[in-house]
Order: C-alpha cells, then structure tokens, then sequence
C-alpha cells in the first residue's frame, strides 16, 4: 500500500481549547525552543533520541522506508531518524507551523530531500490506513487533548509489525524519580526555560502536564489495548524518562470472534 499523505494546510486548527492553548504556547516559545532543550539537558536528550531511534528498526533489522516523526518540533528526532536510516521518507509532523519552521534550517543536504515538514494535529493524521512503517514521538504524547484517539490513529496509519517509539516524562510512581523530577521542576526548568525563551508559563505547564500525564505502565496497557505488542519499557537516567517501543500486531480480521 503506498504512502498518502495529503496536501498540508499553513496551519492547522487544533481539536479543543487545551490543543489550542498548547499550541500557541509552543508557538510562543518556538525560537528559544532548541536554546532552552540544550542547557536543561546538558545533552542527555541527544543520547537518548539517538538510542530511541535505534529502536525503529523493523523485525530482523530491516530499516523503516516510511517514518513519521510525530509532535516533530524543530525536527531534531527527524534529523537523526535521517541519519540512522538515511533511505527513509521521513514526515516531521506538528501542529504547530512556528516550531516546525524554527527547525527548517537543520534540514541541509539528503536531510532536506527525505525530511519533509507537514502541519498536522496528532488527533487526525493526514496517513492512509496501514501507510506507516514506524511511528516516532519525542516528549509530544503529553500534550494531545485525548490520548486514546491520538494512539488510535497511530494504530490506523501503522502498517501491521509497523513500530512505535514514544520518548516521554511520564507520571512517576516511584520515590527517586519523583523527588527528582520534583526538585528538578521547581528549579532548574522554570529558571532555565525562562532564561531561554523568556515564557515563564510554559515551563511551569511542563511539570504540571506531567503530573497529570498517565504512568508508564498505564500507557503500556493503552497501547495493547489499541492493538500493539511486545509493549516494552525502559527507564531513562534514573527514570526521569522513558522510552517505550511497541510492534502493531495483526490486523483482526472482521467479524472473528474469540474461541
Ligand atoms: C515538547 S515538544 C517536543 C518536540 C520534539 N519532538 C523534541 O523532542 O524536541 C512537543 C511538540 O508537540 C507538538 N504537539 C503537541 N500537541 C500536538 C498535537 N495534538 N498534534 C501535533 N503536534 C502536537 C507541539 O507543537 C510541540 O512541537
């Protein structure tokens, strides 16, 4: 089945008042974006983008040829998707055309042949039924308005045995990654975030987002619920994130009951 993907629009209207207060926040923030990702993280975001897009490769180790990097931003996942797997197609998708055009300049070269920029919501995504070989989404699952539609969608559009690689800060359970994640938040983020890109509302949204965000293992279950196996979890830096990588399984065939 080949790819479809239609014609973008300049902007795309969000489903509800959160998606839209989300997105013109990221729009806000937009050219500070990348400054303000580099000094929180001192780096640790590029090891673990670059371990999470290993995990797209497909069963024996064969590359995905059509990738959709998901709540793309300024494109940094697509870029090293690229990079990893230079034959794919690569679709940064966002909803926002201010963050996506903050990241244009990084597409240089083979990158700016096999990247293309589309402005989509993650609610509706612009893919054919079973169009996808992998779906890849860094720190963007926290944001959308209705999780369970955003993850049906990326059911829909994933081919069956196709990939999906979530990066995220997902509510913690646990004591060290929530006194972490606590003194981290009250500090560091909103100072650092404010210094970067001068917006001090949306670096305190970002430990709010996560505490009302789902666990891990609540997420986990959401994927297998909307069809995705070998669901597998793995704690980054002492669980301040996570990665969780999933295969779709089979398509059920219509009207098959269980035995
Ligand atoms: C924290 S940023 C992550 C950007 C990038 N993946 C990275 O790792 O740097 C979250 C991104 O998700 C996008 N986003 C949030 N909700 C979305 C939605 N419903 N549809 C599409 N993009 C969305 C935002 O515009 C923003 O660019």
């Amino acid at each position: 089945m080949s790819t479809s993907i239609a014609k973008p629009p300049a902007t795309v209207q969000a489903v509800d008042a959160h998606g839209d207060q989300v997105q013109q926040m990221f729009g806000r923030i937009a050219p500070g974006y990348d400054r303000a990702n580099r000094w929180m993280s001192l780096g640790t975001d590029v090891r673990w983008r670059r371990r999470a897009v290993e995990r797209l490769a497909l069963a024996g180790g064969e590359a995905p040829r059509r990738v959709l990097d998901l709540c793309a931003g300024t494109m940094d996942s697509s870029v090293e998707i690229h990079r990893q797997f230079p034959r794919a197609d690569v679709v940064a998708g966002d909803f926002s055309a201010q963050m996506l055009q903050h990241g244009r300049d990084k597409l240089v070269g083979s990158a700016g042949e096999r990247i293309t920029p589309r402005v989509m919501d993650a609610h509706a995504l612009p893919h054919a039924d079973d169009s996808l070989d992998a779906i890849f989404c860094a720190f963007g699952m926290r944001n959308v308005s209705d999780l369970a539609r955003a993850t049906a969608e990326q059911a829909r559009c994933l081919r069956p045995g196709g990939r999906l690689v979530v990066l995220e800060f997902f509510r913690p359970t646990t004591i060290v990654p929530r006194v972490m994640h606590a003194m981290y938040n009250r500090t560091v983020l909103p100072v650092v975030g404010w210094l970067a890109t001068r917006d001090w509302q949306a670096y305190t949204y970002l430990p709010r987002s996560m505490g009302r965000f789902r666990s891990v293992d609540e997420y986990a279950e959401l994927l297998r619920e909307h069809g995705f196996e070998e669901v597998q979890s793995t704690a980054l830096t002492l669980g301040m994130a996570w990665r969780v990588d999933a295969t779709l399984g089979p398509t059920p065939t219509p009207g098959a009951s269980e035995p």
